[in-house]
């Protein structure tokens, strides 16, 4: 590739598997994007220490810490702009985001969702799968715009329900699916071949 790699920062709250997987995908010497800094809005999120045992930088900004929503995204903002942040990817990072915040960054904000969008909305949706009798559950990647969990799908990976499946064990397959098409996706935007969000 000739042009340079994108610079991604990568937003968590938690555990940050997919961001450990954007991270290990990036060390890739072709892939087209690198993880350039990784933010938390919670400082106890225990993805900061994976991302930072892997040499990458990490910043905490808490959103307890700011009297207002605008106030934090503010933050946000200018973290992002002063690493020369060209692409964000929200990676289990549990606050929403406002309109105006979202629009700045679209086209080059994506998120992961672990169901079939438009199926399974909002939270717990492995124990909604297995409430509703689907045979098939999965995630999906896609660019961010102000509704939630909506905007042009980049990637999706079909996953079965199992006979005898549990909440935990359907996680955990999806969860293995979610790390193969972050980082497919990613690369995809970086590329500029997912379209424009
Ligand atoms: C993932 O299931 C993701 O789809 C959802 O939140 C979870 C985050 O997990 N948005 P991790 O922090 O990436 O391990």
């Amino acid at each position: 590739m000739s042009e340079a790699r994108k610079r991604v920062g990568v937003l968590i709250s938690g555990r940050g598997s997919n961001m450990a997987a954007l991270i290990e995908a990036a060390r890739a010497a072709d892939y087209p994007a690198e993880i350039a800094l990784v933010i938390s809005n919670r400082p106890d999120a225990a993805g900061l220490e994976t991302a930072a045992k892997q040499g990458i930088a990490t910043r905490v900004v808490d959103h307890k810490q700011f009297e207002s929503r605008n106030d934090f995204e503010a933050e946000l903002y200018e973290v992002l702009a002063r690493a020369r942040i060209d692409i964000v990817c929200l990676a289990g990072f549990m606050r929403v985001l406002t309109p105006s915040f979202v629009e700045r960054w679209r086209g080059r904000m994506l998120n992961i969702h672990p169901s079939l969008l438009p199926a399974l909305k909002g939270l717990n949706t492995h124990a909604r799968a297995l409430a509703t009798g689907v045979k098939m559950h999965g995630c999906t990647v896609h660019f961010v715009v102000p509704e939630l969990d909506s905007g042009p799908i980049i990637l999706q990976e079909p996953v079965p329900v199992l006979e005898g499946d549990s909440e935990e064990k359907l996680a955990a397959r999806v969860l293995a699916a979610e790390h193969r098409i972050y980082p497919a996706a990613l690369r995809l935007v970086a590329e500029g071949k997912a379209g424009r969000g």
